[in-house]
């Protein structure tokens, strides 16, 4: 039984998935989220945990509008409207944004130019067409070169970030922490008001954990929903959820607050995956077991 939300789904402040099914493109029959129901109000942060291939992954990129991803039951609203048919260039430019899990590299890029591309086609207003608003212009609309290079300056320094990225192409020898902290870079650039990152926390180091965290918590503010994916408590030790969720085979088996989180840390998967009827495969054990080692050294 699908679990219901009791939150209106015309709530003009939140992100409101209803029953959420879906499957890859090229294969609609085989669906690997099995009915989401999930509120994130403006303000919030949710994470969501869940072994590997639980569908944690698939659910941002439906949300975002990834066309290798079929919609095929259930709708999307953000702020009491219905997104589910959307395409992803609108949503972004609804506020919405995704910090990629593995994000990829656009050799020849500047990621300057890249961000600030990115933040004028955010900012193209949803409802104008081609006459009249020009983003690349900063008289018809554009950010001035002024302006973003300022903006630009003060968000590397936030993140603790070498200005010669700027000049770099876009993720292009990254190492796995800088491609991370790239997209917060996006992220603070283009303010967005329901931000989905996706496993940003993963492949950090220690330090890069702490800036990057800070960054976000610096973010978040009374008009930004957070969806905060991740399988380590530790980053929640510094964005403290206001819920904490459980993804197991394309459902969310169990929801609570922060000490959700703890508990898994512990005892892994396998308890609460049990209780919803799932087993817990080889791997997820070893995943408990590792979970619990690292807390256990911590
Ligand atoms: N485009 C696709 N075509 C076929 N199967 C897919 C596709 N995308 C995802 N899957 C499958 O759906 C399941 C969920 O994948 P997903 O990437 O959402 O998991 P995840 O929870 O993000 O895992 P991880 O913790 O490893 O990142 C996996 O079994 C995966 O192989
Ligand atoms: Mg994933």
């Amino acid at each position: 039984m699908a679990r219901r939300s009791r939150v209106p789904v015309n709530d003009d402040r939140a992100l409101v998935i209803r029953d959420l099914h879906v499957a890859p493109a090229a294969d609609p029959t085989h669906e690997i989220l099995d009915g989401i129901d999930l509120t994130i109000r403006q303000g919030e942060v949710h994470a969501v945990m869940g072994p590997n291939g639980s569908g944690k992954t698939t659910l941002a990129y439906a949300l975002l509008g990834h066309p290798a991803y079929k919609v095929t039951h259930g709708q999307i609203f953000w702020k009491g409207r219905d997104i589910t048919k959307l395409s992803p260039d609108k949503r972004a430019r609804l506020g919405l944004f995704l910090a990629f899990q593995y994000p990829t590299s656009i050799p020849g890029l500047s990621v300057a130019s890249f961000l600030r591309t990115a933040l004028n086609a955010r900012k193209r207003p949803l409802d104008i067409s081609g006459d009249g608003h020009d983003p690349s212009d900063m008289t018809r609309g554009g950010i001035s070169m002024g302006a973003f290079r300022k903006l630009l300056t003060e968000t590397f320094e936030q993140l603790a970030i070498d200005a010669a990225f700027a000049t770099r192409y876009v993720n292009e020898g990254f190492s796995g922490g800088e491609k991370k902290r790239l997209e917060m870079l996006q992220m603070a650039i283009l303010e967005p008001e329901l931000a989905i990152l996706d496993e940003t926390d993963s492949g950090l180091d220690i330090d890069a954990l702490r800036v990057v965290a800070e960054g976000i918590n610096r973010m978040l503010n009374p008009h930004l929903g957070v969806l905060l994916i991740t399988h380590y408590q530790r980053i929640l030790d510094y964005i403290t959820p206001h819920q904490v969720h459980v993804l197991g085979r394309g459902r969310i088996i169990k929801s609570g607050g922060p000490e959700l989180a703890r508990e898994l840390e512990k005892s892994g998967y396998g308890p609460i995956l049990a209780a919803a009827g799932l087993e817990a495969d080889a791997r997820d054990e070893a995943e408990a077991h590792e979970a619990a080692t690292t807390a256990g050294a911590a």
